[in-house]
Parts: structure tokens; C-alpha cells; sequence
């Protein structure tokens, strides 16, 4: 592992450079250029099977790179373990609800916060008033809740590791409107208080111009679009993201 601190502005949390990642033989990730500013929500999107999810995982550790450099608060992070960079201040919510189904509310809290320690418990309280059900549900069982409780439940999870840079993989993906609205007040919040920032995967368009800052656009596994989230205008999602 290599510490180049000099690479990248303070401004800058997270950034991916001509990242090329393969599953097999084929190449999914063809050279991804990305920047996440620090307390800032970045959205990426993209049609279904363009590399979004495998570019997180690239990320987070959980898929080999092939080429390619990821700085991360100052630090090379593409050859450490995924635990590692877990540690560092990556926290992973991947696509579907990856709770434990059989331990309760409350015990897969204390999963997360076994690992993140006290750092974990002062975060519990925001946590309970993010998502009020999570604490109203602590003594269920994680399989019993629905679609958007556990996914509330694996967002609130995550931010228990203390997490500087929160990895959402299309969180409102089969979830009822009212609980689209809440995680989008959450990621409100946690921005209004700093020092953390999001990407998001969403296919939720309104959800994700409203929730983030600027976008990056994914198609075959390369950039083709990125801007302010402002800017994304009729014309681009319909270049890039409808079927
Ligand atoms: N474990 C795997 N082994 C082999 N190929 C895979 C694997 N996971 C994904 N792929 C392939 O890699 C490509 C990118 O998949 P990925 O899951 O990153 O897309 P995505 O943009 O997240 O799609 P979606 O919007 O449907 O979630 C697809 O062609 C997919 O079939
Ligand atoms: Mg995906």
C-alpha cells in the first residue's frame, strides 16, 4: 500500500481512476474515472447492466481489480482487503436488503456495532431518529419487516461503522413511496451534518436529482455523462437512461 496524500485535494474523499475490472473474462469496468468530494452525494446511474454495482464493489474490495487506482481520505486503497478499507471509512449497502433474516432488529445492530465500537454507539441515537421503525422494531425479527424497513434497517446498520463515505446500492428498489421519502430526508440529514458523503445508485431518477449533487452516468462499463445533478436535463436521460 502506498500513502500519496499530495494526488488529492482535501476537498476530494474518494477518487477512481481509469478503473478496468473483469469477472471472468470479460471485461465489465473499461477504464472508470470518478470523483466524490468530501460531504457531498454523488449519483450514479445507468441502465441495467452497465457495471453499477460492480463498480461498488470494486470499491469496496469485493471484486479484484485489474487496472486502475482508488484514493480514499488520502490513501491507496486498491490493493488492501475489503475489511480494511471497511475500517477506513467505507460503509457498503449493497443491492437488495442484506440483513441477517434471523437475528433480530437489535441484534443485527449490535453486529455492526461489535465492530465499530463506541464511535458506534454515539451514533445510535441519530440512527433511532432517522428511522423511527428501527427502534419501534428492535425486538423483531430483520425477515419479518418489509422491503423498506429493512432496508432502513441496513442503511441504519452501516452508519453505525461510522462510516466517512456511504455506499447505497439502489435503495428505493421495490420500496413503497412513503419510505422513498423518509430515506431521502435521511440522506438530507446526514448531509446537513457533515462529514459524510453518499453515492448513490438509484434508478428512481426524481429521487436521485433530488437527493445528490452531481452525477456520473455509466454505460458499458465507461463514463458518458457527469455534471452538476442540476443539470440533468430530459435530453440526457433519455440518451442514457431510458429503455
Ligand atoms: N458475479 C458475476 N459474474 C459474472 N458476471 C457478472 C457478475 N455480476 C455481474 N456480472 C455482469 O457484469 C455486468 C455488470 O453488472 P452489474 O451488476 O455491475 O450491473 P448494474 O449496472 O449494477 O445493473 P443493475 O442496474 O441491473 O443492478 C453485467 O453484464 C452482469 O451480467
Ligand atoms: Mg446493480
Amino acid at each position: 500500500m502506498s500513502t500519496n496524500p499530495e494526488s488529492q485535494p482535501d476537498d476530494i474523499l474518494l477518487t477512481v481512476d481509469g478503473l478496468k475490472a473483469s469477472y471472468d473474462e470479460s471485461l465489465i469496468l473499461r477504464g472508470v474515472d470518478m470523483v466524490v468530494p468530501r460531504n457531498s452525494v454523488v449519483a450514479l446511474l445507468g441502465r441495467n447492466g452497465v457495471g453499477k454495482t460492480t463498480l461498488l464493489r470494486s470499491i469496496m474490495g469485493l471484486i479484484p481489480r485489474t487496472e486502475g487506482h482508488i484514493e480514499f481520505a488520502g490513501e491507496r486503497i486498491e490493493e488492501m482487503r475489503s475489511d480494511r478499507r471497511a475500517r477506513l471509512g467505507l460503509g457498503y449497502v449493497p443491492q437488495g436488503r442484506d440483513i441477517f433474516p434471523n437475528l433480530t432488529v437489535g441484534e443485527n445492530l449490535e453486529v455492526s456495532l461489535s465492530i465499530a465500537g463506541k464511535a458506534g454507539k454515539e451514533r445510535l441515537d441519530q440512527v433511532y431518529d432517522l428511522f423511527p421503525v428501527i427502534k419501534a422494531m428492535l425486538g423483531r425479527k430483520g425477515g419479518v419487516l418489509s422491503g423498506g424497513q429493512q432496508q432502513q434497517l441496513a442503511i441504519g446498520r452501516a452508519l453505525l461503522t461510522n462510516p466517512k463515505l456511504l455506499i447505497l446500492d439502489e435503495p428505493t428498489e421495490g420500496i413503497q413511496p412513503s419510505i422513498i421519502d423518509q430515506i431521502e430526508d435521511a440522506i438530507h440529514a446526514l448531509k446537513k451534518e457533515g462529514d459524510l458523503s453518499i453515492i448513490l445508485v438509484e434508478q428512481y431518477l426524481d429521487f436521485a436529482k433530488a437527493a445528490s449533487d452531481t452525477f456520473y452516468i455509466l454505460n458499458r462499463g465507461c463514463v458518458v455523462q457527469k455534471g452538476e445533478s442540476e443539470a440533468l436535463s430530459p435530453e440526457i436521460i433519455s440518451e442514457h437512461l431510458t429503455v
